[in-house]
């Protein structure tokens, strides 16, 4: 193998697993890199007042800050990395941040429990998207939202990087795993008017 692709295949296990002094870096990166797509997000999330919300694989702690800026009564991180969680505790100090190390698929908190959630740049890295989809659907309140951002397949598919076991689905599978989990598509957003912007997938409660 050769330097490149070992060096690629060293930062594609570091995105969907970011450790160690690698990960340090790679947390700064990511919170850089996804900015936007984070602010659409959160934008698109539109939380009110008093309202329960998560970001779910948070990486680097964009979408934490953004969501510590709004007036939410309680923010969940969830993150499968007990580095990216470290982290976010020794950067965040308010006591509405509740952090967790646990999995999209096996999500560490109640029943109907959260009003909004955010999940950025994960799903490529989850195998069973059904369960991870039925997850969310399970701790969302009737009437709640959840936000799924995604790089564009052509755009993912350009960079060399995620050749390395990314699992970069077209949009369409991914709302039809979203509707098969009982979750129904309320708006699709893009982050900026380019053919190559990412997604922005708002999804409700089916019934
Ligand atoms: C590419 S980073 C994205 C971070 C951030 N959401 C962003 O867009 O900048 C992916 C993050 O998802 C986390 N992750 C990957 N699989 C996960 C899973 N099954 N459950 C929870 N977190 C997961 C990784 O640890 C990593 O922090």
């Amino acid at each position: 193998m050769g330097v490149r692709t070992a060096l690629r295949r060293t930062l594609a296990s570091q995105l969907g697993n970011p450790r160690g002094l690698m990960g340090k870096a790679v947390a700064k990166r990511l919170n850089k890199f996804n900015l936007a797509a984070t602010t659409g997000a959160v934008e698109a999330l539109a939380v009110v007042d008093g309202e329960v919300v998560a970001d779910l694989g948070f990486g680097g702690g964009v979408g934490l800050r953004l969501l510590l800026d709004t007036n939410a009564a309680e923010v969940h991180g969830v993150d499968y990395s007990a580095s990216m969680v470290d982290r976010a505790r020794g950067e965040f100090a308010d006591d509405r941040l509740r952090l967790h190390t646990g999995s999209i698929t096996a999500l560490p908190l109640p029943d109907d429990s959260v009003d909004g959630l955010i999940t950025l740049n994960t799903i490529y890295f989850i195998e069973d998207l059904t369960t991870a989809f039925a997850e969310i659907r399970r701790i969302l309140r009737p009437g709640g939202r959840a936000v799924i951002g995604i790089g564009d397949p052509e755009a993912m598919a350009k960079m060399p990087v995620t050749r390395h076991g990314f699992l970069v689905r077209p949009v369409a599978e991914v709302v039809e795993t979203l509707e098969g989990a009982g979750l129904a598509l309320t708006a699709h957003r893009r982050v900026s008017e380019s053919k190559l912007a990412p997604h922005l997938l708002v999804v409700g409660h089916a019934n």
